[in-house]
């Protein structure tokens, strides 16, 4: 999963192909790459190992320049973190030049057969790639368009890629190709744009063309050719992507992550603002959504990482308030090992990104079956939520930092709205919503305290465990996430009545258990499992609801229904995961070998 853009027809194509990687980092950040071109022949390629940061300095200090060109913020997925495996990667004679996200499966297969003679300068899929169209150009005389498509024609059927191309005799056409990942064509009256991720280009336009699978398409300073997967010309209609641009900015923020945990409030709001009217009824929900729920006899939730974690909070809402009996299921088990289906399943998919490779693997899978589908997401516009039968937006803005924090809370939320449209139930869900915003930023406003927790329990240590039960025991899963993708500590989550059953034999003096304790059924049973680890030497630090406090607890939270607390639970340890990872030192919205969006399996 890496960020790919190309700009063709403006005066110095280099600024918004620095700008637009900038924005796409998110995807991955290992090492980076530029390929610029002029209507005079001259040429220029700047690859850098590292943050984007460090091609601009080099690029700036090259004085590089172009009229179109294409950049590349890579994630490794074949060969190493250098300088050569960074794209784009050139044929040969350096005539063509490629970036590339997604995977060449065959791409071994593909060099064995037609490339033996000739000199690899890397260890990419990607090589390979522009070798052959090298290859088809010279040794068979096709055109540039044709040498790409007889390329594309021989990758194995599980390949991903957004492909652009770039021919230095054609120094103002962009060769654009898509299959599994994202690609949009950005259109404006000043030159056009190719990019993996629309807020990438919006200092250029903000209107775009969605590619389909196969699409071909030829990005000129002033024409946009597509063409479908069967060679034949298609028109795709451009939308208009309403987005303050100044949204994509963390502003005085020092990193995105704590902007985007201190958004949970208003995007509580708004979700109740755009799910219920005035009256307090329901409204954002279409009546098919509902209509194709009553008819199944059980619902299937797939997702990954945070959103699978948001998953097993809103079965509980489904098997509660609308009483349908839900199973929550990791994408890429669910993808190559689906278990027996119920006779009138429906599946709901949850992804922040609406691009995670794994939930697109479930979800064609599923279209084959025939069995409705319903994407719940934050990036509508994405492809699961426009290849699903019906897709529910999260409204929490564009999520910058790798770590999910805002779309979790919001993911729960709608779950939880769906849920309560489906069955009758007592509380007055709108009413409750509006409390859950007004605690979630009385949280959020105790920084300092999360900060002190984070440095005294967590200073010097190499693992951390947090444990739970019920709806607690998921919310621990995901603060372990939490903390462990971006601090780097080795940090389980954990059903807490499972310790004495093996795991508490990692406790050792001083092991810091943050244990959650929010459901009134269970609190005594937790108080039990703190002593006992405590007993062999923890750190124990208890976050409790109001109600099951005691004054011994690291930090109470407010009260809102017992059913609602994973919205407040986990604001305590998305900071503490915050200011343990600040603590060292390390980059909160870029840890290392992560990527926001996950399009490779
Ligand atoms: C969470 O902080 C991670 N970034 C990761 O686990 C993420 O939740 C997962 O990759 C799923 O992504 P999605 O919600 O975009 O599908």
């Amino acid at each position: 999963m890496c960020g790919i853009v190309g700009v063709t027809g403006v005066e110095n194509a280099l600024p918004y192909l620095l700008r637009g990687l900038e924005k796409l980092e998110y995807r991955g950040y290992d090492s980076a790459g530029v390929y610029l071109a002029n209507p005079d022949g001259t040429d220029f390629l700047v690859k850098e190992k590292g943050r984007v940061s460090a091609l601009v300095a080099e690029a700036q200090a090259q004085g590089v320049y172009g009229t179109a060109g294409i950049a590349h913020t890579r994630w490794a997925t074949h060969g190493n973190v250098s300088v050569e495996n960074a794209h784009p990667q050139a044929s040969s004679d350096h005539r063509f030049h490629l970036v590339h996200n997604g995977v060449i499966e065959n791409y071994q297969e593909l060099q064995e057969q037609y490339l033996a003679g000739v000199t690899f300068a890397s260890q990419t899929d990607t090589e390979v790639a522009v070798q052959l169209v090298d290859k088809f150009a010279k040794e068979e005389e096709l055109s540039t368009r044709d040498a790409f498509a007889k390329m594309i024609s021989l990758l194995d059927g599980n390949s991903a890629y957004g492909f652009l191309l770039m021919d230095s005799q054609e120094p103002d056409t962009l060769y654009v190709a898509k299959k599994k990942s994202p690609l949009l064509i950005g259109v404006s009256d000043h030159g056009n744009a190719v990019t993996s991720d629309a807020a990438a280009m919006l200092d250029m336009t903000a209107n775009f063309i969605e590619l389909m699978d196969g699409d071909i398409a030829l990005v000129k300073p002033n024409s946009v050719e597509i063409f479908g997967a069967d060679g034949q010309a298609v028109v795709r209609e451009p939308f208009h992507l309403d987005i303050d641009p100044a949204q994509t900015d963390k502003g005085a923020y020092p990193y995105y992550m704590l902007k985007e945990i201190d958004e949970q409030a208003v995007v509580a709001r708004t979700l109740a603002g755009h799910y219920f009217n005035d009256e307090g009824e329901i409204v954002g929900i279409g009546c098919a959504i509902g209509d194709t729920i009553k008819q199944a006899d059980r619902l299937y939730i797939i997702a990954a990482g945070t959103s699978y974690h948001a998953g097993l909070v809103g079965k509980r809402y489904f098997e509660n308030w609308a009483n349908i009996p839900t199973e929550v299921h990791i994408a890429s088990e669910f993808a190559y090992d689906q278990p027996l289906l119920s006779e009138h399943p429906f599946f709901i998919f949850l992804s922040q990104s609406g691009e995670t490779a794994d939930s697109r693997e479930v979800l064609d899978n599923i279209k084959r079956q025939g069995f409705p589908t319903l994407t719940i997401a934050n990036v509508m516009n994405s492809t699961l939520t426009r290849e699903a039968d019906f897709a529910l937006p999260v409204l929490a803005g564009p999520e910058i930092a790798v770590a999910s924090t805002k779309a979790y809370t919001a993911q729960i939320i709608v779950q939880a709205i769906l849920a309560y449209s489906l069955g009758e139930v007592e509380l007055d869900l709108k009413q409750e919503l509006a409390k859950v915003a007004v605690e979630i930023q009385a949280i959020t406003d105790e920084k300092a305290t999360f900060q002190a927790i984070a440095e005294s329990a967590l200073k010097d240590q190499h693992s951390a465990f947090y444990i739970g039960r019920g709806l607690d025991a998921a919310v621990a899963l995901e603060a372990a996430l939490k903390l462990k993708e971006i601090s780097y500590i080795q940090t389980e989550g954990f059903a807490a009545g499972e310790l004495k059953h093996g795991t508490i034999s990692l406790i050792e003096e001083g092991t810091p258990v943050f244990a959650l304790l929010t459901q009134a059924k269970t609190a005594g049973l937790i108080r039990g499992e703190v002593a006992q680890v405590a007993a062999r030497g923890a750190n124990t630090i208890t976050i409790s609801s109001k109600s099951l406090a005691r004054p011994d607890d690291a930090y109470v939270l407010p009260e809102v229904d017992e059913l609602l607390m994973p919205l407040l639970a986990v604001i305590p340890a998305q900071l503490i995961a915050y200011y343990a990872t600040l603590a060292r030192g390390l980059d909160v919205d870029r840890p290392r070998n992560l990527a926001k969006s996950v399009t490779v399996q």
